[in-house]
């Protein structure tokens, strides 16, 4: 036997390139007043949204990724052939298999890519963005396209006011590679997962446990079901415990931060998180007014907002940070190379 183990390498990892896509048919408030009894003052007073986008029939998420992926490697000026992972933070896939890497992988044309998708709730991004600059920094991989993006009004229930004046549909994708001299890129990571909050947010049915029949439709089981202040108030207080402790650990402080960029579910987390890390206001990125929550689709959403708005250039100390279903927790310190 000639076994030659090969030495673990390590090396930093960056986000390379940027690309982001909403669909086009926006959904605003007064709409929803029209479809359910809530009004444009209750949702913005409460959550912070006023419109959010949504889907086309006949489009599935692989769609936005495929957007989104096409314009972060026109950014970078590379081929799809020339990508070797693709992997997709998303809960609502296409279908249950394929899954929508694969889907991405072909519509794409990454000939030679491997993937796979990742299901943690609004944290997909985060967790895809870790195992993706994991690969990178282990010398295994050196071009992986991470997307995260939701298409969550496919799984709203249009009824239910608490819930349905939440979501909408888009997402994002970057690029990670290996960082040249003289960058830093990705830093340090504090995720989390907590089974214990799976009653509090979750979509019963469709699954192995309830596959759909006459039954889970009249119950409305293919909907998303939340205990919206039980959600809550678990983001409140580990958005702020999680990113607290990813600052402490890295010696850093709200103030060495250039911009934070949290996951878009309620603006109320956001500022209690953004006190807490006392955060100025013009250094949080909120764009939660125009999408609502796009789940695992808001923080690439939000990096191209904080880029649009002047907020976010080379060199920038960034802290990302979401919390979703599952319950999930994930949150990233990263400096910013593009
Ligand atoms: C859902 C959420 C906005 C509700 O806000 P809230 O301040 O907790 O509101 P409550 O649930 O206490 O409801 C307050 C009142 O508003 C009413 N209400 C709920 N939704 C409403 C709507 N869309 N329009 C008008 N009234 C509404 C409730 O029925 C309740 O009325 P009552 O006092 O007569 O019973 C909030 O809990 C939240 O954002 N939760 C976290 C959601 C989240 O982040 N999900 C994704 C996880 S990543």
């Amino acid at each position: 036997m000639s076994l030659s183990v090969r030495p673990i390498v390590g090396r930093r990892a960056k986000i390379s390139a940027l690309g982001t896509y909403v669909p086009p048919q926006v959904l605003t408030n007064k709409d929803l007043e029209k479809m359910v009894d809530t009004n444009d003052q209750w949702i913005v007073e409460r959550t912070g949204i006023k419109e959010r986008h949504v889907l086309a029939a006949g489009k599935g998420v692989s769609d936005i990724c495929v957007e989104a992926a096409k314009k972060c490697l026109a950014a970078r000026g590379i081929e799809p052939s020339e990508v070797e992972v693709i992997i997709v933070g998303t809960v609502t896939p296409d279908m249950m298999f394929p899954s929508t890497a694969c889907l991405v992988q072909d519509k794409i044309g990454a000939k030679g890519a491997w993937g796979f998708d990742v299901s943690a709730g609004c944290s997909g991004f985060v967790f895809a963005l870790q195992a993706g600059v994991k690969l990178v920094e282990s010398g295994a991989q050196s071009k992986v396209l991470v997307c995260g993006a939701d298409a969550n009004t496919r799984m709203t229930d249009y009824t239910d006011r608490a819930t349905c004046v939440l979501f909408g549909d888009g997402g994002g994708a970057v690029l990670i590679e290996p960082a040249e001299e003289g960058e830093i890129g990705m830093i340090d990571f504090v995720h989390e997962i907590d089974g214990s909050g799976g009653v509090s947010l979750n979509l019963p049915a469709g699954g192995s446990l309830n596959p759909p029949t006459h039954e889970t439709i009249d119950k409305k089981m293919h909907f998303i079901h939340q205990d919206g202040q039980a959600v809550y108030k678990f983001a409140v207080r580990k958005m702020a415990e999680a990113t607290t402790k990813l600052l402490e650990r890295n010696g850093v402080t709200g103030a060495d931060l250039g911009c934070f960029i949290p996951h878009q579910a309620n603006k109320r987390i956001i500022t209690s998180t953004a006190d807490r890390l006392g955060m100025p206001a013009d250094r949080v990125i909120i764009n939660i007014e125009k999408y609502g929550n796009t789940s695992a689709g808001t923080i690439p959403l939000a990096m191209e907002t904080a880029v649009e708005e002047g907020k976010l250039k080379k060199g920038d100390l960034v802290l990302i940070a979401a919390v979703g279903a599952g319950f999930t927790v994930g949150t990233a310190l990263l400096r910013w190379e593009i």
